[in-house]
């Protein structure tokens, strides 16, 4: 189970159905579902019932503070409203020419580093998004150096929260050996770097950037937020929007490299939208193809390979009983991966999302996003950042999988490559 959940889910699922319990440790009831009426129930209709899992509010929250991933009920309600604003179509189009020059930073260092030879994409895809969303953050001033080390920094925490709930046992020992403490001043440390821009912020002229919409934020009884929360919510953007974006991006990159037709027929899309010109966001509706080819690979891949719920009441779905404090799973890649659904499913094909067949989807069977009330914030974020990512790479370069490798998902918090994708770059 800790080596590789997704098997044993699966393995589940087709002996017990689309729904059933599980003892998580041997000891602690879950229910794991694949169900999407259970799933719509659980995220959307009756989503009060279900707050975040144990997990994502308390170990998330030691490092991360309080914020819209560790947060519930009115003061999570009000910091959605609040932000959500940062994300609104003008807000992503105002910000496309100081993405697009984060990449070309970016891509100066990739390509330097592509024409020694092959390269494992993975943490090349993660050093790109993080930067996006960085300067999306904190704008043109935030210097490369300081973005390497928020960035060192949230993957090491991160990787350390991973290790605290795989191995729980190891807990007590983490905190005498000193592990806990060597994560907690690499996070203060990180944390007062940040905190410097947001308190110089204060005093400069507004920036077209997410830290402004956060500074600028009132709430109904006219004050704003503190230094220390408008910290907090940047690091959980930071946390949410790189790894996941990055993430898929890996994953479509290797399906391409199998499939010559969908890239032909994507460059061409590239160039009759764009024709040479920079990608901004007003043009993101217009890519139909880039777009099937996205969700089909979300769908095969989702970086939230589950979503987990506490249940803070006793409830009911059809015959199902969930008890309070009982963990619900919404096992999403096995709903991704259910022939019910998606028939073939392991197949890629990204005519399942022409807009013909996206009519005849079950609902919540595609659920790369979440859905209800928590679903992602940053879901147009991320397909300009993909997008963006894309419409360089395609045009620059010509990839194909290094031999020899055994491609592999890991499902860790992120459903990783287990052994990362290295591939050959070949200017154009
Ligand atoms: C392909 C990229 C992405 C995927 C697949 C993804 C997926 C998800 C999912 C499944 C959730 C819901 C988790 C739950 O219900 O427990 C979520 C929440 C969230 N995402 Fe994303 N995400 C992506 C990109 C981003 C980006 C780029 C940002 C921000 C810049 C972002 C910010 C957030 C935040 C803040 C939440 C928490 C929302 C709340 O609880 O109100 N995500 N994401």
């Amino acid at each position: 189970m800790a080596r590789n959940p997704v098997q044993v889910f699966s393995k589940y699922n087709q002996q017990y159905g689309d729904t059933f319990r599980f003892y998580i440790g041997g000891i602690k009831e879950a229910i794991v579902t694949i169900n999407p009426a259970v799933i719509q129930h659980v995220l959307k209709t009756n989503a009060e019932n279900y707050h975040k899992s144990e997990i994502q509010v308390k170990r998330m929250g030691h490092f991360l503070g309080k914020g819209l991933l560790t947060t519930e009920g009115e003061a999570w309600r009000t910091q959605r409203r609040l932000i959500q604003k940062g994300f609104d179509f003008k807000q992503l189009e105002a910000f496309s020419t100081l993405l697009q020059e984060t990449l070309a930073d970016s891509f100066r260092k990739f390509d330097s580093q592509v024409a020694l030879g092959p390269v494992d994409i993975y943490p090349n895809m993660m050093k790109m998004t993080f930067s996006m969303v960085a300067r999306a953050l904190f704008g043109a001033r935030l210097k490369d150096d300081d973005i390497e080390l928020v960035s060192h920094t949230i993957s090491t925490v991160q990787e350390f929260i991973v290790r605290q709930t795989l191995q729980p046992y190891l807990n007590p020992w983490f905190g005498v050996s000193g592990q806990l403490r060597k994560h907690e001043l690499m996070r203060v440390r990180a944390d007062s770097i940040l905190l410097e821009y947001i308190k110089r912020r204060r005093h400069e002229a507004p920036g077209a950037d997410l830290l402004q919409t956060l500074m600028d934020a009132r709430y109904s009884d006219g004050h704003g937020m503190s230094d220390e929360l408008v910290l907090s919510e940047s690091m959980q953007l930071l946390v949410a929007g790189h790894e996941t974006s990055s993430n898929s991006l890996s994953w479509l990159l290797y399906l391409l490299a199998s499939r010559p037709d969908c890239l032909e027929k994507l460059r061409l899309e590239f160039d009759s939208v764009l024709g040479g010109a920079p990608l901004r966001f007003e043009h993101v509706s217009r890519f139909e193809y880039a777009t099937q080819i996205i969700s089909e690979a979300l769908r095969l891949y989702p970086p939230f390979w589950m979503i987990d719920r506490m249940a803070v009441a006793e409830d009911r779905i059809g015959d199902i009983v969930i008890p309070r404090g009982s963990t619900v799973i919404v096992y999403v890649y096995g709903t991704h991966h259910a022939s019910l659904y998606w028939p073939d499913p392991e197949r890629f094909d990204p005519a399942r999302f022409t807009k013909a067949n996206l009519s005849r989807h079950t609902p919540f069977t595609h659920i790369p996003f979440g859905g209800g009330p928590r679903g992602c914030i940053g879901g147009n974020f991320a397909m300009l950042q993909i997008l963006m990512i894309l419409s360089i790479l395609l045009r620059k370069y010509d990839f194909e999988l290094a031999p020899g490798q055994a491609i592999e998902a890991r499902p860790m918090v992120i459903l990783r490559p287990k052994n990362g994708i290295r591939m050959t770059f070949l200017p154009r």
